[in-house]
């Protein structure tokens, strides 16, 4: 059986996606308030440049895959307009639901659907823009979500990838120490979940840096792949256009 990481720790990767569904279920109701918290209010800004940088036009199509409480979708859903059209997805019913009350609370209805990154239930050519905001790190298959998000996409489509990447060298010491030792404590303190914390810590640093998922985007299908590094590589905001 094929084997892949979950944190640090080695799984089958039948055992992966039950496992981060363990994290997201688990979190889910305390994920807005720790996001803030955790990221001293920067995963706004990060979303926020990831918003311009996405040009949403009246009319777009937009597809928003592991899109938890719904940031990203609720951004969108103001720039279509009523004939465009935002799909809010999630592998996770939990994150989903609490996502569907906040859209539900800013006056937003829109098509909500339970749905994995590696199979999306979509035909191929459909939307002008895919996003996946801090998702992608927790998928079994990067490369099939990838080819998946291709797919779907119109020919010059756009795909964001906005995830936790490579921190520049000099913030490096003082980064590990924050994710090791802080993060775990505020988990157990607000959310009563160290765990799901410590694997958030983790997960940060299996994950490709900005040139290795630069490198998977293009053989994966997207000809013309760039990256903003954001907080010092922090955060990368991966762009890659369907041509
Ligand atoms: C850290 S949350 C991000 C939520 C939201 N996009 C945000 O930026 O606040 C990661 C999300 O990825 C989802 N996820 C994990 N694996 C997935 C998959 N294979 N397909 C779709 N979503 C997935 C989780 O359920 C979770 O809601």
């Amino acid at each position: 059986m094929s084997t892949t990481h979950f944190g640090f720790q080695t799984v089958n990767e039948a055992d992966k996606a039950r496992q981060v569904r363990g994290v997201f279920d688990s979190v889910a109701p305390k994920y807005d308030l720790m996001n803030d918290l955790m990221s001293m209010g920067l995963h706004r800004a990060w979303k926020a440049y990831a918003v311009m940088v996405a040009n949403v036009r009246e009319g777009y199509q937009v597809l928003d895959i592991a899109g938890g409480t719904g940031d990203l979708a609720i951004a969108f859903a103001r720039k279509v307009g009523s004939t465009g059209r935002v799909v809010h997805t999630d592998i996770n019913e939990a994150m989903l639901r609490t996502g569907r009350d906040r859209l539900l609370d800013a006056g937003v209805a829109l098509p909500t659907m339970v749905c994995d990154a590696e199979k999306l239930p979509f035909p191929d050519d459909q939307f002008d823009l895919v996003s996946v905001a801090f998702g992608l790190r927790n998928m079994t298959n990067k490369d099939a979500a990838l080819k998946e998000m291709c797919r779907v996409l119109k020919p010059r489509g756009k795909l964001l990838v906005l995830e936790f990447s490579k921190v520049a060298r000099p913030l490096e010491k003082a980064y590990d120490w924050y994710s090791f030792n802080v993060l775990p404590k505020l988990g157990a303190l607000v959310a009563g979940d160290d765990a799901s914390y410590r694997y958030l810590a983790e997960s940060i640093r299996m994950h490709p840096s900005q040139d290795e998922l630069k490198a998977m985007m293009k053989k994966d299908g997207f000809g013309h792949v760039d990256y903003h590094n954001l907080t010092g590589g922090l955060v990368a905001l991966h762009v890659g256009i369907k041509c």
